[in-house]
């Protein structure tokens, strides 16, 4: 995955734990801690070792490291110079979750060698949300849950998560149903 991403990583490793943290993890994995440049590509296998050597130097599960980075994401892409980006994919957890693949799109002009996953959100006659989520990679699940917690805080709607589709045993891909509040106040 490009850099942007491994950065994103470091980053809330640093600023919630320390410097001293993001060394160690990268030491257990032979990794340089000075190393990721935001637009280059990098193996996928580089990332999920982060994650594997945060899990066990912060002593909780991979899964959760990975919830906690995809609640940082908007935060952090926000600061890398995309919040512009992500305002055009709208105003309200709805919109963003059904534009996230044009978000994906333009983003891709910056990065040839973009693999960005897919979203496909509609609206349940009961007024939940269905999410559909595909991608090349396996295990991000978590991720995602992370990054809809994320978009509800920005937003401060909060979101009510159920993944009902688990990728694996013959289900191609992962499925949500979003039950998604009313906003608290304007963003
Ligand atoms: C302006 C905001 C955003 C930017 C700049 C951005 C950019 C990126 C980049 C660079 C990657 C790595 C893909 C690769 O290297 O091939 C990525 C992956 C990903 N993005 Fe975004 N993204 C944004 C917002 C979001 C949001 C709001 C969501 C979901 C709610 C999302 C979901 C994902 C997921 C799940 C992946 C992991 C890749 C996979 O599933 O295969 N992104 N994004």
């Amino acid at each position: 995955m490009y850099g942007l991403v491994n950065r994103g990583l470091e980053d809330l490793i640093r600023s919630t734990y320390g410097d001293a943290t993001w060394s160690r993890i990268c030491q257990t994995r032979g990794l340089d801690a000075e190393s990721f440049s935001t637009m280059q590509a990098y193996p996928d296998g580089i990332t999920y070792d982060l994650v594997g050597a945060a899990s066990a130097e912060l002593g909780v599960p991979a899964a959760e490291v990975l919830e906690r980075f995809g609640a940082y994401w908007v935060l952090y892409t926000g600061r890398q110079g995309y919040g512009e980006l992500f305002k055009l994919a709208g105003r309200s957890v709805e919109e963003v979750l059904g534009n996230l693949d044009a978000l994906h799109g333009r983003v891709g002009h910056s990065f040839p060698a973009f693999q960005p996953p897919e979203f496909t959100c509609t609206r349940r006659p009961d007024g939940t949300l269905h999410l559909i989520y595909r991608s090349t990679r396996e295990g991000l699940a978590p991720m995602v849950v992370g990054l809809i917690r994320g978009l509800g805080e920005h937003f401060q709607t909060p979101v009510a998560i159920e993944h009902t589709v688990v990728r694996g045993d013959g289900h191609p891909h992962d499925e949500f149903v979003l039950r998604v509040s009313t906003p608290q106040s304007p963003p």
